[in-house]
């Protein structure tokens, strides 16, 4: 039987009929603002819920700012980082300026993939995280597209090694297909892919289960909003290219 990590995002599980396989990397692949930072922040908080721990790797926004983000949807993850059942792993500041101070996990030099993996395998271990997410994984190779795979597989190794879950943001431009490259897209367990798209002169979110190792998942392009509380995924609807339609 597979044991199942629920992502806890309303309406999620139930297109991954019951959650993510455990150990699988999941690529959760989206362009500019269509909801992966708070999926993946919400992908943590609701495993801290569960009484399972969880990593935060912050490449893309001040660390500062990614508390302050999940605190607005009332993810308060203070408590939490203070009973080690939470870390942030800040890869953004390179230890410059006040975060040193007070950032337990620093990586300083994201040119060095063996530095970024020692900081992350140390976290895991203290922490005994079940969960990790990495935001995004498209910084670690953006000016180096030929050492994409390699970058993946080491991570899924020694991730799926500690037992953990992971969710691996990828970054792709406006209106590009596929998820961030090859280097990613064969790596990877699970595709998930956000996307955001004018239809009569609205913008409508949607999300598709690409690929899923280790589960049967829905098929179809589901539509979800973000709302004061986070994510809500609908999975009796299907966004169609002319609109919303409902289904049996
Ligand atoms: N409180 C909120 N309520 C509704 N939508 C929000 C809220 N906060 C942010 N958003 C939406 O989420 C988007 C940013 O989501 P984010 O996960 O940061 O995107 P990405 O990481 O894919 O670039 C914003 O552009 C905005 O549309
Ligand atoms: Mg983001």
């Amino acid at each position: 039987m597979v044991v199942r990590v629920r992502t806890g995002i309303p309406g999620m599980d139930e297109i991954l009929h019951g959650g993510i396989p455990e150990r699988n990397v999941v690529i959760l692949s989206g362009g500019p603002g269509t909801g992966k930072s708070i999926f993946s922040q919400q992908f943590i908080w609701s495993g801290l819920g569960m009484g399972e721990p969880g990593i935060y790797v912050a490449l893309e926004e001040h660390p500062v700012q990614v508390r302050q983000n999940m605190a607005q949807f009332g993810w308060d993850v203070r408590k939490y980082e203070e009973e080690g059942l939470f870390a942030m792993v800040d890869a953004f500041t390179a230890g410059i300026g006040k975060s040193k101070e007070y950032e337990r996990y620093i990586v300083h030099d994201l040119t060095d993939v063996r530095e970024f993996i020692d900081v992350l395998r140390t976290a895991v271990k203290d922490l005994n995280a079940k969960r990790v997410v990495i935001d995004s994984v498209t910084t670690l190779y953006i000016n180096k597209p030929a050492l994409a795979r390699g970058i993946i597989m080491q991570l899924k190794r020694v991730l799926a090694g500690l037992g953990v879950t992971s969710i691996f943001v990828s970054q792709i431009s406006v209106g590009e297909r596929g998820f961030g490259g090859p280097g990613v897209e064969h790596g990877a367990d699970g595709i998930i892919r956000l996307d955001l798209d004018e239809i009569d002169g609205e913008l409508k979110r949607s999300l598709i289960v690409w690929k899923m190792r280790g589960t049967s998942h829905s098929m179809r392009r589901h539509p979800f909003e973000i709302a004061d509380s986070g994510i809500v995924v609908y999975p009796d609807k299907v966004l169609k290219k002319r609109g919303v339609l409902e289904i049996e």
